[in-house]
């Protein structure tokens, strides 16, 4: 069976609150109970976790080895400024489908920067909460299990 962590980055955890306009009034607690749905009905095991701090979010993409095929990255604002967590997904060889909710290139043009992307299999961003359902999709036939 197929394992994937969905990995949240930070002010994540506001989700439901935090600027509505942009982010839509769906919490993080629904998102992660619709992957964890959304990984039953597809036969594949889910791991969700969200920080704040950039150093856990390297530490959790650490762990992931040997535990899990797929991570699914919404790195939030360190999208835009992390090169740790670049190299963090470079250095474990584990394949990562970027994530936004919002459309960062129709946004500020500080967001059109991504330091995942040149080192994630593919970015999913501008579907709101159904950009995880879409980016497990993604996921699961990237690593060539049918959904
Ligand atoms: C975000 C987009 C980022 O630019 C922003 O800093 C976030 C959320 C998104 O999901 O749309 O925190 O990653």
């Amino acid at each position: 069976m197929q394992s994937l962590l969905i990995l949240n980055g930070p002010n994540l955890n506001l989700l439901g609150t935090r600027q509505t306009e942009v982010y839509g009034d769906t919490t993080l607690a629904a998102i992660e109970t619709m992957c964890l749905t959304k990984a039953k009905a597809c036969g594949c095991n889910v791991t969700c976790l969200q920080s704040n701090h950039e150093g856990e979010l390297v530490e959790a993409i650490h762990a992931a080895r040997d535990v899990h095929d797929g991570i699914v990255l919404n790195a939030g604002a360190y999208t835009h400024t992390s090169v740790a967590l670049m190299d963090a997904i470079s250095s474990v060889s584990i394949p990562c489908v970027e994530l936004h909710l919002s459309n960062i290139h129709a946004r500020e043009e500080f967001r059109h920067k991504s330091f995942i992307a040149p080192v994630a299999v593919g970015q999913i961003c501008g579907f709101g909460p159904k950009g995880y359902d879409l980016a497990i999709d993604a996921m699961l036939s990237y690593l060539g299990q049918s959904t």
